[in-house]
């Protein structure tokens, strides 16, 4: 190879030091990427690769710095980190290299500006762990959020799946496994080794500082810039809240769609009523987070009676928070250093409301907490009115930030300016006059200043050097001059503006630092009205849905009268959706539900545990009448929600949503099995399943739920006390079916597949074929149902769930049962299917016919 120009060493021993980031070169008015980072910056944002250094063949790409800022949110949106070199002298004056340094690094869990989500937080954690435990410290940088708690492995995916971070930093590696998953949440995982830089810790635990140390070294590294924006960190213990796990909160939507990813279909799409970005990422923690204290969820619901009685004052508050903007984050932006004159501008806007809001909250001190302390931010509010202009760019180096008449010296520079500016317009007359060129002007550039322009067709005309022009620079149709009398005024008047906007510059500095005194203070209002915004949303949706209040049940009773799944309903026509009602108490804790397919039975049981989660949320709920526990926990086994990602095959997914749910369940629990086993074979699907509903039933005592299309199951009632069948209906009409999904108590015996196949346009000779088929099957299982000696397979309440081989022993004579096959068994055990063309299979299928005979 040959040798590298000084620049490109520059640039190498620079990319050494930021491996994993795509590397701006400032150079000039672009920035650079070269080698890799060229080659995937290019594709990534769709520009073009070019080649520097003929003889190197140097893969190169580049941006505009002015454009820059879009270039990079695209690639941190994809999941890149981004490092921004910058020329630390300037070219013109240098001799040789140019400095640079890198400024800055921006990732995607650190972004601070507009780049990122106003209706989420945007979240980086790190985790620490040595042997056993892991502490996990996360932090929203644009609000300063700082928090941090203590968890087994278990937990920490769950928590994980919780926090929903962009950027996961860890003190050394994890197993295969684990990053596999962690992966699934976000693909920006690094190692990153910790200094010592956080010194509040004073309540927290080893590992915890330890974390907290993590995160904001990191955090430290990549802004550059000390950390005075980042709030003390607060500890909390995950069982404070309800705790869902990672398959629970996807199965049951609650806020992104298992399909789509995306927000639509979800339990947060209902609740958007929020009128302020605060109050959006707040309700997102608050479903995500349902409380299990009976005094806090009543305290909410309380408040949302309230609101909902008083329509009026609910409406006025609505308007009020209308005209909040994010104070979180621009209070965020004011601690970070990076707030602008706009910023300023949108926090004076809602601080004007602040009265308001108080004035409307006041008369309802007793429920609804007052917003305290508000007249202490009077001074911040009346200082931002007399000082800032409503109109002003986004720079804060542009000058016009302040109005006339705030401060003296800036007027008087600015009285300079603008009668310079008169003067110009002046000089501009008159020397028209005097030359007779009426087209001549008098213009400004940032190189050449001041001058006065001739077009070349004038020049001709008049005697230059007559009128005292002299040449300054010269154009391909017009000659630019400058006079002793410009040079004069135009140090008047650029002296003026610049010394302004200096001035400006320095006393927005000072206004930020003013501000900065008010911070507690501002966080505190943001966290109650960001609070009162939730809670005025779940008023607003309660009336528009016509929720009801839920009262907690001290008998652990769920009863839930003429419920509605809440999004499902949604999407109905008014009064289409078939209201159901639920008990469960300690007597009689699982309902085991049958029914045809598109019934109803999924729908029906994700409403229970949507309608216990929006309880515990602070929330009414879709029902006549509601009493409900608080549970602990809700376990799901929703669907086939494969997950590939991590490797696990549709079956292994199902087993463990079951075992989490089977090893952490209590009394207190809620627990979803829709159709669990399904993804076997019919009898391993049934026996698993029967022996679950036997564990949960014997050992938990959870309320659970479990809808299954093996109707073998429904003798379990007999057998189970706390079980009870329970079917949605639908009848058969004229051949056709119709579905009432409407729930009553028994069992069905059918489920009707090939009808909804049908309903699903199937090719009507499959559809035809299946009856046939479905028609031999029943046959043959009755006959194999009627050799089980009904006795084994009655429920052996003596188990000794803890001792493996027991277990085996007594679920053994259920398939000992199968061990010795009928020949039909036998013939299709020996059948390769894949071997098998459509016509061979067709004949076998008539052969197995002929045997039954
Ligand atoms: N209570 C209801 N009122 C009106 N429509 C309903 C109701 N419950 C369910 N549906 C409608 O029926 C459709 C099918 O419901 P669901 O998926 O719950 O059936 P299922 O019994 O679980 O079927 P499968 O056995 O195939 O899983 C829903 O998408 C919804 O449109
Ligand atoms: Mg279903």
């Amino acid at each position: 190879m040959t040798k590298q120009t000084p620049m490109m060493q520059q640039y190498l021993q620079m990319k050494e030091e930021y491996k994993d980031c795509i590397l701006f070169f400032r150079l000039g008015d672009f920035y650079e990427m070269f080698h890799d980072d060229a080659i995937l910056a290019a594709r990534e944002l769709e520009i073009t690769l070019t080649r520097r250094d003929k003889k190197n063949n140097i893969p190169m790409c580049g941006v505009p710095h002015h454009s820059a800022k879009g270039y990079i949110e695209r690639l941190i949106e994809k999941g890149y980190k981004v490092a921004i070199a910058e020329q630390m002298e300037d070219p013109k004056m240098t001799k040789g290299m140019v400095k640079r340094e890198v400024v800055q690094i921006i990732t995607p869990g650190t972004v601070m500006d507009d780049m990122i989500c106003e209706t989420d937080a945007n979240y980086i954690v790190s985790i620490y762990h040595d042997l056993n435990d892991y502490s996990i410290a996360y932090s929203d940088v644009s609000t300063g959020e700082l928090k941090v708690t203590t968890c087994n492995l278990e937990y920490v995916l769950n928590e994980l799946s919780n926090i929903k971070p962009r950027e996961i930093i860890l003190n050394q590696p994890v197993s295969d496994l684990i990053h596999q998953s962690m992966k699934y949440i976000t693909e920006v995982i690094s190692i990153h080794e910790s200094s010592d830089v956080y010194h509040q810790a004073s309540q927290l635990s080893g590992q915890q500082y330890h974390a907290v140390n993590l995160l904001l070294s990191y955090v430290q590294q990549v802004q550059k810039r000390d950390l005075s924006h980042i709030d003390e960190a607060i500890q909390y213990e995950t069982k404070q809240y309800m705790q869902l796990d990672m398959y629970a909160k996807r199965n049951l939507e609650l806020t992104e769609s298992i399909r789509l990813k995306n927000k639509k279909g979800t339990l947060l799409s209902i609740f958007k009523e929020c009128k302020t970005p605060m109050g959006h990422r707040k309700l997102k923690e608050w479903i995500e987070r349902p409380l299990i204290n009976e005094t806090q969820i009543n305290a909410r619901l309380q408040i949302v009676n309230t609101l909902n009685e008083a329509f009026m004052m609910r409406h006025a508050l609505r308007e009020a928070l209308e005209s909040v903007y994010d104070i979180e984050r621009l209070v965020g932006r004011v601690q970070f250093g990076n707030v602008n004159g706009k910023d300023l501008i949108q926090l004076k806007y809602s601080l004007q409301q602040l009265p308001i809001l108080k004035s409307l909250l006041e008369p309802y001190e007793n429920i609804i907490p007052n917003l305290q302390n508000i007249e202490k931010l009077q001074p911040l509010t009346d200082l931002l009115e007399s000082s800032l202009n409503e109109t002003q760019s986004m720079s804060i180096r542009e000058g016009n930030l302040f109005k006339d008449g705030f401060n003296a010296t800036l007027d008087e520079y600015r009285d300079a300016s603008r009668n310079g500016k008169h003067w110009l317009a002046a000089l501009q007359t008159k020397e028209r006059e005097r030359t007779g060129v009426k087209s001549l002007k008098i213009s400004y550039n940032k190189v050449f200043g001041y001058y006065i322009e001739v077009s070349k067709v004038n020049l001709a005309s008049i005697d230059v050097t007559k009128f005292g022009y002299e040449r300054k620079q010269t154009l391909s149709n017009a000659e630019r001059f400058i006079t002793d009398e410009l040079k004069e005024k135009e140090s008047i008047i650029l002296g003026a503006e610049e010394k302004a906007l200096e001035l400006e510059y320095q006393l927005f500095l000072k206004l930020r630092d003013e501000v900065s005194k008010y911070i507690p203070n501002l966080k505190h209002q943001a966290k109650q009205i960001a609070e009162l915004d939730c809670l005025q949303n779940f008023s607003e949706v309660a009336t528009n849905h016509q929720y009801v209040m839920p009262k907690i049940s001290k008998s652990r009773t769920l009863h839930l009268k003429d419920a509605r799944h809440p999004v499902v309903e949604t999407v109905m026509d008014k009064d289409q959706y078939v209201e159901n009602d639920c008990l469960l108490d300690d007597m009689n804790f699982i309902y085991l539900i049958t029914g045809p397919n598109m019934s109803g039975k999924s729908t029906y049981m994700r409403q229970v545990a949507l309608i216990s989660i929006m309880m515990q949320m602070g929330s009414f709920v879709p029902c006549s009448e509601a009493e409900l526990p608080i549970f602990d926990q809700i376990f799901t086994r929703i669907g086939a929600a494969d997950d590939l990602v991590s490797g696990q095959s549709t079956f292994m997914v199902e087993m463990l949503e079951a075992k989490n749910a089977l090893t952490n369940a209590t009394e207190n629990s809620l627990i979803i099995f829709d159709e669990i086993g399904r993804g076997t074979s019919t009898y391993d699907g049934l026996s698993l399943a029967q022996a679950m509903i036997e564990y949960v039933h014997n050992e938990i005592n959870a309320k659970t739920l479990f809808s299954t299309h093996y109707h073998e199951l429904v003798d379990l009632e007999n057998q189970l006390m706390g079980l009870s069948n329970v079917h949605v209906a639908a009848k058969e009409h004229d051949g056709q079916l119709i579905f009432l999904h409407k729930v009553l108590p028994g069992a069905v015996e059918h489920s009707y597949g090939i009808h909804v196949a049908n309903l699903a346009a199937l090719p009507s000779g499959i559809i035809d074929r299946a009856k046939v088929l479905l028609k031999q099957f029943e046959n043959h299982h009755q006959e194999t149902m009627n050799q089980i000696d009904s006795e084994t397979n009655h429920v052996n309440k003596n188990i000794n769930y803890t001792d493996n081989n027991k277990q085996q022993q007594v679920i053994q004579p259920a398939f000992d049962l199968f061990n010795e096959p009928s020949i039909i068994e036998q013939t299709l055990k020996e059948i390769d299917v894949d071997g098998l063309t459509a016509r061979e299979a067709l004949n076998v299928l008539y052969n197995l016919k002929a045997k039954l005979k």
